[in-house]
C-alpha cells in the first residue's frame, strides 16, 4: 500500500494485536468519517497472526455498539512505516520493539503512545489486560475512548 495524500492513515499498535489494538482500532473507527481515513492494528509479537480479537474485547465493544469481529491478528513490519501516517502504541514495550525497526528519524516521528492524547507528554501505558478478567478490558476501554475522543478531534480539524 502506498501513501494517498488525502487520505490520513492510523495504526494502532500492541503486543499481541488481539486485546487492546483491535479495541483501539474499533473506537477510533466509530469516531472518524468513513472517507479520508484508513485505521489499521497490528501486533509486535506473532502469536496470533490470523486470529480474531479476543472474545473478552470482541464482548466489551459489543456493550459500546462496536463490532470488531472481522477484524484479524497481523504482525507489524517495517513496510507499515511507510503506509502509515501515524503509529500508536499502547505501552512502553510496543514503543521500543517498533522503534528498534525503524530506519530512520523521520519513521521514529511517527511513533506516539496512545495515552498522550490524553496526558501530553507522560508516556502512559495501556496496561495488557491479557491475563486478567473481564474488568481490565472494561478500563482498557475507557481509557482508549477517551484517547480517541480527542485524536479523532485532532484529526479531523
Ligand atoms: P494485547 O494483549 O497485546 O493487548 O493484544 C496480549 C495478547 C496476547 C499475548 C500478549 C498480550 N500473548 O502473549 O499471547
Amino acid at each position: 500500500m502506498s501513501r494517498d495524500p488525502h487520505t490520513t492513515k492510523i495504526l494502532m499498535v500492541c503486543l499481541g494485536n488481539i486485546c487492546r489494538s483491535p479495541l483501539a482500532e474499533g473506537i477510533l473507527k466509530s469516531k472518524l468519517p468513513e472517507t479520508g481515513f484508513v485505521v489499521d492494528s497490528a501486533g509486535t509479537g506473532n502469536y496470533h497472526v490470523g486470529d480474531s480479537p479476543d472474545p473478552r474485547s470482541i464482548t466489551t465493544a459489543k456493550k459500546y455498539g462496536l463490532d470488531i469481529t472481522t477484524q484479524r491478528g497481523r504482525q507489524f513490519t517495517v513496510s507499515d512505516f511507510d503506509t502509515f501516517d501515524f503509529i500508536y502504541v499502547m505501552d512502553s514495550s510496543n514503543f521500543e520493539n517498533v522503534v528498534k525497526l525503524a530506519r530512520n528519524a523521520n519513521d521514529i516521528a511517527k511513533v506516539h503512545y496512545i495515552l498522550n492524547e490524553i496526558y501530553p507528554n507522560q508516556n502512559h501505558s495501556v496496561p495488557d489486560p491479557y491475563t486478567g478478567g473481564i474488568q481490565g478490558f472494561e478500563n482498557t476501554f475507557k481509557m482508549l475512548d477517551e484517547a480517541c475522543t480527542n485524536l479523532a478531534m485532532k484529526l479531523v480539524n
